[in-house]
């Protein structure tokens, strides 16, 4: 399939309409068979779950054309897993594994012409999500939702692209203690809101949010987990039952143990212990690996060494690693690539 004539090389995260979408209803309890469509408007009642009580879940991953020519997608089973979780966490039901892979990739090939040619830095990002989609007034789950897939080609998260970034402390909480900060809901980022506009204006790329139990430990940004590296090229990744379990995250815990040979600390990480680490990073499905420069708490700057202008050693291996596994430059772990025929 001949690719579409976009700039690739230039691309921000923005949303693109791409061909088609896949769509698939919930009624009655059980969810009709779906399909692709080439209609991009949702029309629902004025009183959906969703619009009421932000009744919504979603998941993001990528698609990329390896160094060979083939379309692949990174670990669907692991989104459709997670979107498990979060389906049960808001009383949803839960679009088996098998189904949201199957919707995945047949969304990915059916757009295939999005999909961002090797080498250009750009890839076709891929977002299901669900949402209640009949009506509730009294506060309860909705009886009939709607699981969609769409994709829109995008560039780098961050503006510049691995810059390294200067990171606020935030005054705000993402997530409760006994909250929704492990599910990916749409509750949770209009929870960020706020908090990132604010931080934009005061020129920071970025939010570092602590524990809202105590205040004392690093959680992770609004889209990303952190992960930080020790003077002696220990990788160190926050753990909490508070924060998105990242798929990146978890992968890179196993590319630094099993390909580069690192030891890996996956621990509670005290705000205070910031200032003595060699190299920081925010790990995400959008984010990839965007270098830490800078992390600043209410004019305190700690400046981490690797500094503002490249990232750092180990977290160049890593990002190099892990990206090669994508592009397919790298032999991947079994199961992690799925190719699209
Ligand atoms: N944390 C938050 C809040 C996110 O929105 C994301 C993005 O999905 C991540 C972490 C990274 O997760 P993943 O690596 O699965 O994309
Ligand atoms: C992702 O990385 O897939 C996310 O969902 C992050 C989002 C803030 C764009």
């Amino acid at each position: 399939m001949d690719k579409k004539s976009i700039d690739w090389e230039n691309l921000g995260f923005g949303y693109i309409e791409t061909e088609k979408r896949f769509v698939s209803n919930y009624r009655n309890g059980v969810w009709d068979e779906g399909g692709l469509t080439g209609e991009a408007t949702v029309t629902i009642s004025e009183c959906a779950g969703v619009l009421q009580y932000a009744q919504t879940i979603f998941e993001g991953l990528k698609a990329y054309t390896t160094e060979k020519g083939e379309t692949v997608i990174f670990r669907p089973d692991l989104n459709a897993e997670r979107m498990e979780q979060s389906a049960l966490r808001l009383e949803m039901p839960v679009y088996p594994k098998d189904r949201f892979v199957d919707a995945v990739v047949r969304t990915v090939r059916a757009n295939n012409a999005y999909v961002p040619p090797y080498g250009t830095g750009a890839t076709l990002y891929v977002r299901p999500y669900m949402f209640g989609s009949s009506a509730v007034i009294g506060v309860k789950p909705a009886e009939e939702y709607q699981f969609r897939v769409f994709t829109t080609p995008v560039g780098p998260y961050f503006k510049g692209g691995a810059r390294p970034l200067t990171i606020k402390v935030s005054d705000f909480d993402r997530a409760a203690p006994n909250g929704t900060g492990h599910i990916k809901a749409g509750l949770n980022y209009a929870m960020s809101l706020h908090a990132i506009v604010t931080a934009h204006k005061e020129g920071f790329d970025e939010n570092m949010y602590l524990d809202p139990r105590t205040r004392t430990k690093v959680e992770e940004t609004g889209g990303a987990n952190f992960l930080f590296v020790t003077k002696d090229k220990k990788v160190v990744v926050p753990k909490s039952s508070s924060i998105l379990p990242s798929i990146t995250r978890r992968s890179l815990v196993y590319v630094a143990k099993e390909y580069l040979g690192l030891e890996v600390e996956e621990r509670e990480v005290l705000f205070d212990e910031v200032k003595d680490f060699a190299e920081a990073g925010l790990c995400g499905t959008a984010a990839v690996i965007s270098p830490v420069g800078k992390i600043v708490n209410h004019g305190e700057e700690i400046c981490i060494p690797s500094g503002m202008a490249d990232m750092g050693p180990v977290t160049k291996e890593l990002y190099d690693t892990l990206t090669g596994i994508q592009m397919g430059r790298i032999e991947a772990p079994d199961g992690w690539i799925k190719v699209v025929e």
